[in-house]
């Protein structure tokens, strides 16, 4: 192994968590960069089902480093939350094996409250928020106002330093009627949650670079996909952190020179969740996968929306992430299957265009050129080397790579560390 992003190529919840633990044995520390509890990573270890938001999967591996990067935003009541949950599951969490970030920023109850006030003030243009506070917190960082995970070391000044920031925000809130914000309420909560976490707060900038410099592998795990990214993806509809590859180095404090490999993550097919233009969006294969019990939201339980493979998505997202591979998840998602299909271009207003126009009205108005191909209509999940894939599953998978232009290097046919194969 060497050191490696994973990245999502679509609008998030790829498989990315089963992914990056797969790849966890080769590495000695795994970060994550951006995003917060807005995440869902989920991984079924030992018949065990484990729901991940903020802490790295590999805190699931006894002897790796887990680090939450400056670039991560964390709600400190959700992360306490999750490593109860975890522990009581039989995970060890201790300072020896999760580090956060002095610099990251903190997720309090009025960013909550915010989230879900702008997204009732936009009406019909909501963006459909996980509404776990993630774009008023980064609001609240990029304005230079924002309370750091740093600021729980001296629980004497926190009263003071909620009180401000909440005063800033009673108007709006008062606008839409929600708050105003309860400061000695939050206050208690933090002041409570900081001395939980103070042993494990660290500057993670160099912890990652002396581990980087003794020559320990460091795999950055991605959350959220490449078009929730706050420049590159379906703007407005997007999140607000940058989800590409290079947010793992501005998010973590790793130069980009340190970084060997980057290996993107996209489903046999495509879904999102909340609003936005999807130009492959098919009912008929949303339901067939809900039929299955599957794309239910991790975080907040909502169905996804699906439609076949838009190969016009993945090209752009390989290129911006400058992706060596791709990992390909949930093949076995699509075995009923007599016919696929893949969307290879668009047609825009009578032209045919290979990556996705800038605007979501532009991409709204695009039409999938779609390729069919047959399917294997077998029961892949018991497979256990590439090898055996059906032919009909190998011409698909060669496809995807032709298209996207990165090689295949990993595929997943169900949700077991075992049921990932190596291409
Ligand atoms: P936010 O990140 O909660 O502000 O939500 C902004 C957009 O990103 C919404 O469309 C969410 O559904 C989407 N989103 C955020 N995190 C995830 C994720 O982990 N998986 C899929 N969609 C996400």
């Amino acid at each position: 192994m060497s050191n490696t992003i994973i990245v999502g190529l679509q609008w998030g919840d790829e498989g990315k968590g089963k992914i990056v633990d797969y790849l966890t044995e080769g590495s000695e520390v795994v970060a994550r960069a951006a995003g917060g509890s807005n995440a869902g990573h989920t991984v079924i270890n030992g018949g065990q089902k484990y729901i991940l938001h903020l802490i790295p999967s590999g805190i699931l591996w006894p002897d790796k480093l887990c680090v939450i990067g400056n670039g991560v935003v964390i709600d400190p009541l959700g992360l306490l939350e999750e490593m109860a949950t975890l522990r009581g599951q039989g995970v060890v969490i201790t300072p020896q094996n999760l580090l956060i970030s002095e610099n990251a920023h903190l997720t309090l109850d009025y960013h909550k409250m915010l989230d879900r006030a702008r997204e009732a003030r936009r009406g019909e243009n909501a963006i459909g928020t996980t509404g776990r506070g993630i774009g008023p917190t980064y609001a609240d960082k990029i304005e230079r106002q924002g309370l750091r995970v740093t600021d729980l070391r001296d629980p004497s000044k926190l009263a003071h330093e909620v009180e401000w920031r909440a005063a800033l925000h009673n108007q709006e809130l008062a606008l839409a009627g929600y708050g105003p914000v309860n400061v000695p309420e939050i206050v208690a909560q933090i002041t409570d949650a900081a001395e939980k976490l103070r042993p494990h707060i660290a500057n993670t900038v160099v912890v990652l670079n002396e581990a980087l410099k003794a020559g320990k592998r460091v795999l950055f795990e991605g959350a959220q996909g490449s078009y929730l990214d706050i420049d590159h993806g379906t703007y407005p509809f997007v999140t607000s952190s940058n989800t590409t590859a290079g947010g793992a180095c501005t998010g973590s404090g790793v130069s980009p020179r340190r970084i060997e490999r980057v290996i993107g993550v996209c489903k046999a097919y495509t879904t999102r969740v909340g609003a936005g233009p999807f130009v492959t969006e098919n009912d008929d294969i949303g339901d067939l996968l809900h039929g299955m019990g599957r794309e239910f939201g991790a975080t907040t339980g909502r169905a996804r929306r699906c439609g076949w493979l838009d190969a016009v998505l993945l090209r752009y997202a390989v290129m911006v992430n400058g992706c060596d591979e791709i990992a390909i998840t949930n093949l076995d998602g699509l075995d009923s299957l007599e016919t696929l299909k893949i969307c290879t271009h668009y047609e825009l207003d009578g032209s045919i265009i290979a990556y996705p126009p800038p605007t979501v009205e532009e991409i709204a108005r695009c039409k999938p050129v779609h390729e069919e191909h047959q399917g294997w209509q077998q029961d892949l999940s018991g497979i256990t080397c590439y090898a055996d894939l059906p032919a009909r599953a190998k011409a698909y998978l060669d496809r995807i790579a032709e298209l996207a232009g990165a090689r295949v290097s990993l595929v997943g046919i169900g949700p077991a560390r075992a049921q990932t194969l190596v291409a």
